[in-house]
């Protein structure tokens, strides 16, 4: 019995879904803790494949109980489509998914605030999904937010949507110069949706606190990436809440001393999608190669992957950050055809190089990149069964990994299916 944290260790698609849903054969509780539909988090198992937004990846592998945790903003629409289509892969929900009543609700106006709140950014654009998720959680701290549990009460409800209406009107129309929206259509549309997902909704603190108190096996699915992370990472240009695994606790009502296990995912190279600093980008050939061979396009937007090679330095602030105590490296097998590979182990800094990743973004933004380099292993990987059947250079590849980042690696992913991955 234990509870363990699965956090993104960089800028998000690192491949959580995977891992995850490998995981969730022993779980009893698969919990996603916060974010919204701007993940996609990919399966693929007997040759079926799925892009997860919002339902937690332990659906297909095993009976685990599926729950959204109230650190999640959902989209009630986004979420009857994706139960709808899980169910039609054979996942059985009805029995298995819960979801908290805390959790707050995504209206069609924090989507379009998203929209035209990053037009009005112009160069300065974050490079949202335009999930409506920033302004999801504005509406959250700002104590004006819909819950799920609002659900219940429809009088209160259309209410409180109205009151938000208005207010969100003054500024759509003064300070964005847009239309204003009417309420009437998007409190129907959400009473409709409510019917279909009061079913769900329930109290998952109490929930998960008895499953501790069972010893029950739960696994924390996070979203996105540490350096994603509105507190820990490259601001502004993250997402809106805490993917990292302090946000696990607060975002699933798991206190810290549950916490037994955070095991970090990392892949063997490094991606971010959107705008920002990303130290070890390629953006010439290197980098397409790159693109090309990990078909790296967003799996909710389906925007191009900015590609690089993996950054030691970034890598290291998030073991740290999460107290991750296992890293689970995926994609190896697209550094499968590359003559040389890079690893990034330092920063210059004016003139000064640091081991430290800086916080503050115009350090982040003219900071030099220090690369160690080694060979490829030139060879493929698929044959590979075990850590020992690995060709030496890869091998050597992975202990300077862990040398550097002074953490155990217990599983490398070598190709998108389930099977595809060595758990050591
Ligand atoms: P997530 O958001 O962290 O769950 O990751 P995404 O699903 O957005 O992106 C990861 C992509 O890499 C998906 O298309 C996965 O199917 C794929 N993937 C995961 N692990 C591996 C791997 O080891 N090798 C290859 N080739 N693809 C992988
Ligand atoms: P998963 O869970 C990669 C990025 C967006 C943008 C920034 C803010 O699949 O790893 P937002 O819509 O959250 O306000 O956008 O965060 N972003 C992601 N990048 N993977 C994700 O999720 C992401 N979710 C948000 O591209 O730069
Ligand atoms: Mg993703």
């Amino acid at each position: 019995m234990a509870t363990r944290v699965v956090v993104g260790a960089q800028w998000g698609d690192e491949g959580k879904g995977k891992i995850v849903d490998l995981l969730s054969s022993d779980a009893d509780y698969v919990v996603r803790y916060q974010g919204g539909a701007n993940a996609g988090h990919t399966l693929e198992f007997d040759d079926k494949k799925i892009v997860l937004h919002l339902i937690p990846s332990g659906i297909f592998n095993g009976d685990a109980t599926c729950v959204i945790g109230n650190g999640v903003v959902i989209d009630p629409h986004a979420l009857l489509e994706e139960i709808e289509e899980v169910e039609a892969m054979g996942g059985d929900l009805k029995g298995q998914l819960k979801i908290s009543g805390s959790a707050h609700v995504i209206l069609p106006y924090h989507q379009l605030l998203d929209r035209v709140k990053e037009e009005h950014r112009g160069d300065d654009a974050i490079g949202t999904t335009g999930r409506g998720i920033g302004p999801a959680y504005v509406s959250k701290v700002s104590r004006v937010g819909i819950r799920m549990s609002d659900l219940f009460h429809p009088k209160a409800l259309r209410k409180k949507v109205r009151d938000n209406i208005a207010d969100i009107n003054e500024a759509l129309q003064h300070v964005y110069k847009h239309d204003p929206i009417e309420a009437d259509p998007i409190i129907e549309n959400l009473l409709e949706a409510a019917e279909q997902l009061c079913p769900y909704i329930t109290n998952t603190s109490a929930l998960l606190h008895d499953a501790i108190k069972n010893g029950k096996e739960i696994l924390l699915e996070g979203a996105q990436g540490s350096l994603l992370d509105v507190d820990h990472g490259t601001y502004p240009f993250v997402t809106s809440s805490c993917p990292t695994s302090g946000g696990a606790c607060t975002g699933s009502a798991i206190p810290p001393t549950a916490i037994d296990k955070v095991m970090g995912i990392s892949k063997a190279y490094c991606t971010r999608v959107g705008n920002g600093p990303f130290p070890s980008e390629l953006t010439g050939k290197a980098g397409e190669k790159l693109r090309e061979a990990g078909q790296e396009f967003g799996a909710t937007t389906g925007r191009p992957r900015r590609c690089g090679w993996i950054d030691l330095v970034a890598l290291k602030y998030a073991v740290r950050l999460n107290g991750m105590n296992e890293l689970a490296l995926t994609k190896l097998d697209i550094l499968d055809d590359f003559e040389e590979i890079k690893l990034c182990t330092s920063y210059r800094v004016d003139g000064e190089e640091t081991e430290v990743f800086p916080l503050d973004l115009p350090d982040v933004e003219n900071l030099e990149p220090v690369y160690t380099s080694m060979p490829g292993w030139n060879q493929s990987l698929e044959g590979c069964n075990s850590r020992e059947d690995f060709p030496a250079k890869a091998e050597e590849y992975l202990q300077f990994i862990e040398r550097y980042l002074d953490v155990d690696l217990t599983i490398l992913s070598k190709g998108p299916k389930r099977s595809e991955t060595i758990v050591l």
